[in-house]
């Protein structure tokens, strides 16, 4: 019996090395030269908007039912179990606040904040709002549709973003000193906290998703891959080189969770020194 267990044991590691030993994407970054694609899901209807609870490390993503309405899904990132979390009606965008855990969820129906810890939703009492985008940090940031025009609620009332007062946004996320990053048809834009006039940062190529890493680098992806913006230099760089990511966020490890048309993947960061690349023929 106990020969037994010890040679399952053997074979089981076994298995799993040649996987690990080459890199399925070979980053630009200096320091994270290789990543390991682990797909956390496969799905038919492409999430573009996720985000994760950082204190349990559970990822929600909305997709489409086939009905034109956006079911939020709860993935456990550690045990993948997944689950579709019923009572929030259209969840086409998605929002988590890191300092409570709190998910919101925003659609055609306005936004709902979910608490993980107890399983409580509610519906926040704001009239008339279709939600395209949804961004926490101290307040409630969110793009109207089909407007495309950003507000925030705070003290029971909406407010124009005065930074963004006037202008079209796909969507948008505040760094650590609240500048303000946004992208629209044009390209990514950014605007210093309390400034009004946009700098444009990159028109090329098609930004299609923006997000914060855990800390405060803000990231954007497009259909050939996931650019980081370089806060000394206002510049944007490539950083990983994927096809199709049509949206991303960051986990509790902050390793890059991404989607593309038919599954959701997350990036896992490997030591040079055990890897073979095959670009360099080792
Ligand atoms: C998976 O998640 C569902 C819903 O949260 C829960 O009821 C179930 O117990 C979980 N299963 C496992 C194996 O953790
Ligand atoms: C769950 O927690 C949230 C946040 O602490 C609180 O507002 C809500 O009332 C709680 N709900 C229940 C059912 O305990
Ligand atoms: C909300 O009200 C408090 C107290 O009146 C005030 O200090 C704060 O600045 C207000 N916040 C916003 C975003 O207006
Ligand atoms: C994007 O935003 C900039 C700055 O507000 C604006 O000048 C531009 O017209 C917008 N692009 C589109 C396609 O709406």
């Amino acid at each position: 019996m106990r020969l037994y267990l010890v040679v399952l044991v053997i074979v089981s590691i076994e298995a799993k090395e040649p996987a690990s030993k080459y890199c399925d994407v070979v980053s630009t970054d200096p320091t994270k030269h290789c990543y390991v694609k682990e797909t956390l899901s496969t799905v038919a209807h492409s999430p573009n908007q996720l985000s994760v609870d950082k204190t349990t490390n559970t990822l929600f993503f909305s997709f489409d039912f086939g009905q034109g309405e956006y079911v939020p899904a709860i993935l456990h990132i550690d045990s993948r179990n997944l689950s579709v979390l019923k009572g929030v009606k259209d969840a086409f965008a998605i929002a988590n606040d890191p300092t409570t855990g709190d998910m919101y969820f925003g659609g055609s129906h306005g936004i709902y904040r979910y608490t993980p810890r107890n399983k409580s939703l509610q519906k926040l009492n704001i009239q008339n709002l279709d939600i395209w985008w949804l961004y926490i940090k101290k307040n409630i940031y969110f793009i109207k549709f089909p407007s495309l025009s950003a507000y925030y609620y705070a003290n029971r009332t909406v407010k124009a973003v005065p930074e963004l007062k006037g202008g079209i946004v796909h969507q948008f996320v505040l760094d650590k000193e609240d500048n303000i990053f946004f992208i629209n048809g044009t390209g990514l834009f950014g605007v210093k906290h309390g400034d009004d006039k946009p700098i444009l940062l990159r028109d090329h190529p098609r930004f299609l998703g923006i997000a914060t890493d855990n800390n405060g680098y803000v990231h954007v992806c497009s259909e050939d891959g996931i650019f980081v913006v370089t806060k000394m230099v206002q510049k944007v760089k490539k950083v990983i080189n994927v096809q199709g990511v049509l949206g991303l966020t960051f986990d509790r490890g902050n390793h890059i969770i991404y989607s593309d048309s038919h599954e959701i993947v997350r990036l896992v960061p490997m030591a040079t020194e055990n890897y073979y690349d095959k670009f360099r023929g080792l």
